[in-house]
């Protein structure tokens, strides 16, 4: 039996998408296993997720520290100590030094609520209804130096209704979210997944520039 993909997982808030990790993918015959979960907040409520699924956990401060680099470096340090082949963000809330991004080259996954390149940063449901958008989604991608950008792995796309609101729409692209992070964790611990010179690579085939695309409805 191959050994399994250690990963690490970095989050700063409720840990949905941690949860969704723990339920497709923590069990002892899979290709994944998350050996750690690392918030920058004491009280994220992802910390209690993951102590009740008996994963290892820490915590870090970033107002402990004197800036970005030494908390960043910090951080480093508390992944690595758990010898990750794969980090995956979610839901950090924190922007990444070029050095923590350069350390992890190729094992770094983010997910975002929105179908990148549109709509980087926050608030992005709201975003996708006054721009009146009939399609909106979410993206997993690796992570480079570019916030919210990096190659595409795969994205989940939802019709906008008339009716719906930036928490409906939020319910939604969560559901997907839940759906798209664990399929591109297995995709990676089973060895299919890659960052090549000019992007994602699945077997050895690039992605092209929107990563795998489901249509969810
Ligand atoms: C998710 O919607 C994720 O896409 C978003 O934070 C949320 C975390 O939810 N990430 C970003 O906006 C990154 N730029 P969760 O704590 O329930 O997984």
């Amino acid at each position: 039996m191959p050994q399994p993909c250690d990963v690490v997982v970095l989050l700063s808030g409720t840990g949905g998408n941690l949860q969704a990790m723990i339920d497709r993918l923590q069990n002892s015959s899979g290709p994944a296993r998350i050996r750690a979960v690392i918030s920058n907040r004491a009280d994220a409520y992802g910390l209690e997720r993951a102590r009740n699924a008996g994963i290892d956990t820490r915590v870090l401060d970033h107002t402990a520290y004197e800036g970005r680099e030494a908390f960043d470096a910090a951080l480093i340090e508390a992944i690595d100590a758990f010898a990750p082949k794969l980090v995956v963000l979610a839901g950090f809330m924190r922007i990444l030094t070029p050095a923590f991004v350069r350390h992890y080259h190729g094992r770094l996954l983010n997910i975002h609520p929105s179908l990148l390149p549109r709509y980087k940063g926050l608030h992005t449901h709201q975003r996708v209804i006054e721009a009146g958008d009939v399609a909106h989604g979410c993206s997993v991608h690796f992570v480079t130096e570019e916030l919210d950008g990096g190659p595409l792995v795969v994205q989940a796309v939802i019709s906008v209704e008339l009716h719906d609101t930036p928490a409906t729409l939020a319910q939604r692209v969560h559901t997907q979210e839940h759906l798209i992070y664990p399929l591109a964790i297995r995709w990676f611990a089973e060895g299919r997944l890659a960052l090549g010179e000019d992007g994602a690579l699945l077997d050895g085939q690039p992605l092209g520039p929107s990563g795998h695309v489901i249509q969810a409805n």
